[in-house]
Parts: C-alpha cells; sequence; structure tokens
C-alpha cells in the first residue's frame, strides 16, 4: 500500500519510509506538486489535516499530513503553530533568540515538542500525537538537528537535542513517537 506525505523533505520521507518499510512511500516532489500549501489553520491538528486534504484531493492516495512545533507553557503555549516563523520565516538563530529573550528571569522553563499527523484517505480521517517532554536550556549548545534542538533539553537527559546523536533523538522525538501511534493503527 502507498502512503503520501505531505512534504517535499526527503529526510521526513526516508524518516518514514524507515518506520514503516512495508509501505511504498512517496512524497509531494514524485507527483510533482510545488503548490504552496497555505498552513492557516489554528491548530496543530487543523494544519496537519490542511496538508493530508491538499494531497488526498490531488491524488486519491491515503495521505499524511503532519506538523510539528515547540509548546512553552510559560510562555501561554508559544511559540506551537508559529515555531517555524516566530521571529523570521525559517530562522532557526533568530526564533530561538525570541524564545531565550522572552523566556529570561522565567524559572519555569518545561516545554514539549509536539507532532501531530492527520491520515486522510477514501473511508477515514485519523489523528495521531506524539510528544517528547523536557526542559529549555539558557543558553544555546549543540550544532546538530534543526530549529530549538540547540535549547531543548528533553527529561532524562543532561543534553540538548543538538548534542545528541541523531538516532538517539529520533528514538525519543515527538515525530518518532507520532509515527509509533500510526504504526500501531496501521498494524491493527
Ligand atoms: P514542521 O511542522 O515539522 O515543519 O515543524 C515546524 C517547526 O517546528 C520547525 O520549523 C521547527 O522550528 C520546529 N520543530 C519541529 N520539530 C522540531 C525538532 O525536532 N527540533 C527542533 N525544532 C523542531
Amino acid at each position: 500500500m502507498e502512503i503520501l506525505v505531505a512534504t517535499h523533505n526527503e529526510h521526513k520521507k526516508a524518516e518514514i519510509q524507515q518506520i514503516l518499510p512495508d509501505y511504498r512511500i512517496t512524497s509531494l516532489s514524485d507527483y510533482q506538486l510545488f503548490d504552496e500549501i497555505i498552513e492557516n489553520g489554528q491548530t496543530f491538528q487543523e494544519n496537519a489535516k490542511i496538508k493530508a486534504q491538499y494531497c488526498f484531493q490531488k491524488t486519491g492516495k491515503p495521505s499524511l499530513g503532519d506538523d510539528s512545533g515547540l509548546v512553552v507553557p510559560a510562555l501561554g503555549g508559544r511559540p506551537g503553530i508559529y515555531s517555524a516563523r516566530y521571529a523570521g520565516d525559517h530562522d532557526f538563530k533568530a526564533n530561538i533568540k525570541k524564545v531565550l529573550e522572552e523566556m529570561q528571569g522565567n524559572a519555569e522553563r518545561s516545554a514539549y515538542f509536539i507532532t501531530v499527523l492527520c491520515l486522510i484517505s477514501e473511508d477515514q480521517e485519523r489523528y495521531f500525537e506524539g510528544r517528547v517532554y523536557g526542559k529549555l536550556a539558557h543558553e544555546v549548545s549543540g550544532e546538530k538537528g534543526f530549529g530549538y534542538d540547540p535549547i531543548f533539553i528533553p527529561e532524562h537527559h543532561n543534553l540538548t537535542f543538538a548534542e545528541m546523536k541523531t538516532t538517539e533523538k529520533n528514538k525519543i522525538s515527538h515525530r518518532a513517537h507520532a509515527l509509533r501511534q500510526f504504526l500501531e493503527y496501521l498494524k491493527a
């Protein structure tokens, strides 16, 4: 069975293919779908659905949309759905700077990453969610990963995601948890 993933990111496609070896994972690029998908939902769920729906409407294939972000309860849940463009569009340095500035002097530093997946096919619309809890560091550390990795320390660890090996991060990440939920569902 094929699952079309609403991404142009080949790394994301490969990560999902690795977790779902029995399925043929395709991406937007495989269908020459280069329209900009406007993610104007108010929740992670709505944004994941917008992406899945676009793919399903274009191809009729079972389609998977995803939306992820960093949630900081002490900041009222921000950056949340605005994670990618909190200070500047995919400007990871500026985004991190803004979060650290807003958190200055705040001792309540708990945070989590969340991924929501939405699967849409002929007869269903289903959601899967994964989270990884941790806390925000006071300064950036590490070179690996992307986004907020240099300031996020997952619980039971002393290193930021950007200091951990990618394979270690990928075992405990929000994306991995959500994909495992998805896999369990497919197996059932
Ligand atoms: P997306 O929905 O997967 O594109 O994620 C949206 C944004 O959330 C990214 O641009 C990052 O800023 C942030 N983000 C999501 N997942 C991660 C992660 O694993 N590490 C660091 N930042 C992340």
